[in-house]
């Protein structure tokens, strides 16, 4: 039976007290496919309990995979990978599912997959994936939307250069380079933090890779992998979400086990809106202003700039502020779905192609809404608790995605949210 969820937030209430962070989803599922690699054994801490990590973990048991869970604690078994396939329903089951490729390829020199599903933020081609691989000497037929892979022997390590610095893209070929035959150098690789937890994995796990977190990264093929202990690092997307609801709130918040040098462009954006950020070690704390002041100019890159991810729900937090901030998303091409929810609560916003144009309001209203993505779902909820009124979030299958029990880490700081 399918059963519909809501989010009943009733706004208003502040926010107090102290709130751990997860492990970052973005982190847990790349390292998860890089156990395919290994012969044996790997525990991963800080897997955080969501439904994208489940996925991953149905397509590595498909694969032959053996795993078992003990809290946030997975510990993934790949001596008997048996197949090279994912069934197509498991592919769309979520978009990253795509970073299996070179690991499975890497691993039994043939994959057998589908298109990665759904378009929630637009077309999110795998043209950089596909051309770094075949560039490696990986043949791929695509057909009827299907993706029939094969090497002969092993990949080639080679010079690959990315015309865009691709998450996905940059995973994919660390997964592929990291046993292939020579060294790979690529450049305008990804700088994100969670290309540098796999890359840490990696090389615990007998990698040779350097230079992860810069523009190119050198990965001297090696043999094979044995496994390894491995701690996902923090979620700096969902920090960032709570840091929104404790400013939109005018709470006070303390948020821990957060990764600092993560937040980098992200800080300065809240105490330009008047938070008071202090951090201590693993510590964040938020103190938000009376009213919010807006943020001029919000141009969302890839790292080491402002995260796109991001993007919703800083915005959400503007909404209220008292006076104009501008969005300019440059990363993906529909971003912007959260904007016509946010208008049923209230706020101002004109979008015009990649900007957005948010005038404060003194006050959002509770509205039924509806997630339309995972973050533009968080960033509603983060209205939700400022508005005067009864908040109705639907679409909660893409919140539970990215955040571990959004409802019970907000009604812990005394937020009034439950799900019925
Ligand atoms: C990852 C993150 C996602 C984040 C995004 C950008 C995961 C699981 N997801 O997604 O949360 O929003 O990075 O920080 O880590 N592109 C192409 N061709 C390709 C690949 C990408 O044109 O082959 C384009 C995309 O359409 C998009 C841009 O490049 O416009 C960035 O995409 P990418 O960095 O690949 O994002 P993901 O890895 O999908």
């Amino acid at each position: 039976m399918f059963v519909v969820s809501k989010l009943i937030i009733e706004g208003g209430h502040p926010l107090e007290g102290e709130l751990p962070i997860h492990g970052a989803k973005n982190s847990a599922l790349p390292v998860l496919a890089a156990t395919l690699l290994c012969q044996g054994q790997s525990v991963i801490h800080n897997c955080p309990g969501l439904s994208d990590v489940d996925a991953s973990i149905q397509i590595l048991r498909h694969l032959g995979c053996q795993i078992y869970r003990e809290g946030s604690t997975l510990t993934v078994d790949s001596q008997h990978v048996s197949t090279c396939d994912i069934p197509d329903d498991l592919m769309r089951e979520m978009r990253s599912s795509i970073v299996f490729l070179g690991a499975i390829v890497s691993r039994m020199g043939c994959a057998k997959l589908s298109f990665p599903g759904g378009c929630e933020l637009g077309p999110r081609p795998i043209d950089l994936h596909l051309k770094a691989l075949r560039q490696m000497g990986l043949h791929i037929d695509e057909h009827y939307g299907y993706l029939d892979c094969k090497v002969d022997g092993k990949l080639k390590g080679t010079d690959i250069a990315l015309s865009f610095p691709s998450v996905g893209a940059t995973e994919n070929i660390l997964l592929a380079a990291t046993v292939a035959d020579g060294t790979t150098v690529l450049t305008n690789a990804a700088r994100e933090p969670e290309i540098v937890d796999l890359a840490c994995y990696l090389n615990a796990c007998g990698a040779r890779i350097e230079g992860a977190g810069e523009g190119t990264i050198t990965i001297e093929g090696v043999e094979c992998l044995h496994g390894a202990e491995h701690t996902v690092i923090p979620d700096r997307i969902a920090a960032i979400s709570f840091m929104a609801a404790a400013a939109v709130t005018g709470s006070k918040l303390t948020i821990k086990e957060i990764e600092k040098d993560h937040l980098g462009q992200v800080i300065p954006m809240f105490e330009e809106a008047g938070c008071r950020v202090r951090c201590n070690g693993s510590q964040l704390e938020l103190q938000a202003p009376e009213r919010l002041r807006p943020i001029k100019m919000v141009r969302t890159m890839p790292y080491p700039g402002f995260p796109t991810d991001a993007q919703a729900l800083v915005m959400a937090m503007v909404t209220l502020a008292k006076g104009t901030s501008v969005f300019v998303e440059n990363i993906f091409e529909s971003r912007y779905k959260h904007v016509g929810e946010l208008l049923r609560m209230g706020a101002n916003i004109k979008v015009e192609g990649k900007v957005a144009v948010v005038e404060g309001v003194r006050k959002l209203y509770g509205a039924q809404v509806e997630a339309p993505d995972l973050r533009g779902g968080a960033a509603l909820a983060v209205a939700g608790l400022a508005a005067e009124g009864i908040t109705q979030l639907g679409g909660l299958h893409h919140i539970d995605r990215g955040y571990e029990s959004l409802e019970k880490s907000l009604s812990s700081i005394g937020a009034k949210v439950k799900r019925i």
